[in-house]
């Protein structure tokens, strides 16, 4: 098909598996297995749409600069590295979870300014300066949950789902920060070049998303 083209950035992994139904519901469809490919792009039975996966820090770095149009981004990514050039008009309210400060089980705070290690360091920052809390930030990669046993950090502040990542590591969850999904992010100058194909993707999406929200009430 001739005419402007859609490229949708989706995040591989995880939260792909989740993503591929709604938007398989919604007409787009990938013409081939996405999950055991080596490729990044993929063409979808929606000739006017494509689907780039990648890591999904750079889901928002791609729309952001309009190498995607539209992309598939957790909230606490979004958060973190901010939403300048993309609109986030949808959410998809899948992979929910929640981003939260978490503290040793016999935690007993300290005088001095509290260590926070985290990877989520702007989230960190804005969250603690609110509450007028003076911290010391330590960034991280991984293995947030070891820091406070091993005497890195008083405190994290990280990604807990079910709970049992912290539990394990002997930590308790403090302070909700933010309910995390994932959102339909879109490039702002895409959305003034290609609106009736984009709007189109997000009328199906949007309804799929109410039918999958019911369903998911329901069980
Ligand atoms: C996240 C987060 C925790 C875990 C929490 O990591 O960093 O480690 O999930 O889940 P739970 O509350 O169900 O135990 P993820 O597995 O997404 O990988 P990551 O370390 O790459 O972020």
């Amino acid at each position: 098909m001739n005419g402007p083209k859609l490229i949708i950035a989706l995040t591989k992994g995880r939260i792909l598996q989740e993503t591929l139904p709604l938007l398989t519901m919604a007409g787009i469809e990938p013409l081939e297995d996405i999950t055991n490919s080596r490729k990044l792009l993929f063409d979808t039975r929606e000739p006017a749409v494509r689907l780039l996966i990648m890591r999904g820090s750079d889901v928002p770095t791609y729309v952001r600069f309009g190498s995607a149009d539209m992309g598939i981004a957790g909230k606490d990514l979004i958060l973190e590295g901010g939403s300048e050039g993309f609109y986030e008009p949808l959410d998809l309210n899948i992979a929910r979870c929640k981003m939260m400060t978490a503290v040793p089980k016999l935690y007993r705070p300290s005088s001095g300014r509290l260590r926070v290690a985290t990877k989520f360091t702007n989230i960190a920052k804005k969250f603690f300066a609110e509450r007028g809390q003076q911290i010391e930030l330590i960034k991280l990669s991984g293995a947030l949950e070891l820091a406070p046993s091993l005497g890195l950090a008083d405190a994290i502040v990280d990604i807990v789902d079910t709970g049992k990542t912290i539990k394990a590591n002997g930590l308790v969850p403090q302070y909700t920060i933010a309910d995390i999904s994932s959102r339909v992010i879109v490039n702002k100058a895409a959305m003034k070049i290609k609106t009736a194909l984009i709007q189109k993707v997000l009328v199906k999406l949007r309804e799929v998303v109410e039918i999958h929200s019911a369903d998911k009430a329901e069980h």
